[in-house]
């Protein structure tokens, strides 16, 4: 579990598989998301996914709980580590009623602190799409900086936007 001011992020638990699947199909979120998340997503695949939790691969999956009613409020993960160059890739979403009160900087800040401290990562990266400004703006709070841009990556709503490429270093990250 690793605790952050104002969110845990811990384990999933069965009784998480609902509140995620909700989160998971709203509309609002998936237009954030990556062009590769599924959507939608069946009842029946969120327990899978769920079940296929404690295989080796699907390491760093955490659950994101707000304090102090303790509730599951989104998820974050560690989606890649690359060992010998030591850098490792994140991804989080929340569902729509919490964003923009501090919970997704926070939990970023906990996951990159937990990647530098404990993973002993010289590197954090991530992709947003250029269009999200308050994903954007999350990230930045927590000290990422915009490094790249993939112009026109991906279709969606219509049109073609920019994907934005953000890191933090090692040196740069501060508690
Ligand atoms: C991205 C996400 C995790 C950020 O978490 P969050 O809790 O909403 O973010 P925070 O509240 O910590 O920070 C957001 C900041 O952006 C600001 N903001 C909100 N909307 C904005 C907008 N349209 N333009 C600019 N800034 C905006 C907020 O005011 C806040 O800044 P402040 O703390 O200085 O007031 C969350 O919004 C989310 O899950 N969104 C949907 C899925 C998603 O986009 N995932 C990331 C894919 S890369």
């Amino acid at each position: 579990m690793l605790e952050g001011k104002s969110v845990v992020l811990r384990e999933y638990r069965k009784e998480d598989i609902l509140t995620v699947w909700e989160y998971w199909n709203d509309p609002d979120v998936k237009r954030c998301l990556m062009r590769d998340t599924p959507f939608p997503v069946r009842k029946e695949d969120e327990r899978k996914w769920y079940e296929r939790l404690a295989e080796k691969g699907y390491r760093y999956n955490f659950a994101v709980e707000r304090k102090p009613d303790r509730r599951n409020i989104g998820g974050c993960a560690i989606l890649e580590v690359d060992w010998s160059n030591r850098y490792g890739t994140i991804a989080i979403f929340l569902g729509k009623d919490y964003w923009s009160r501090g919970y997704g900087s926070e939990a970023v800040r906990v996951l990159t602190g937990f990647m530098f401290k404990e993973m002993v990562l010289n590197r954090v990266e991530l992709v947003v799409l250029a269009f999200n400004r308050r994903a954007i703006k999350a990230y930045e709070k927590t000290g990422f900086v915009l490094e790249g841009v993939s112009r026109d990556r991906v279709f969606r709503d219509g049109k073609y936007c920019h994907q934005y490429h953000m890191s933090i270093l090692r040196d740069e990250f501060s508690l």
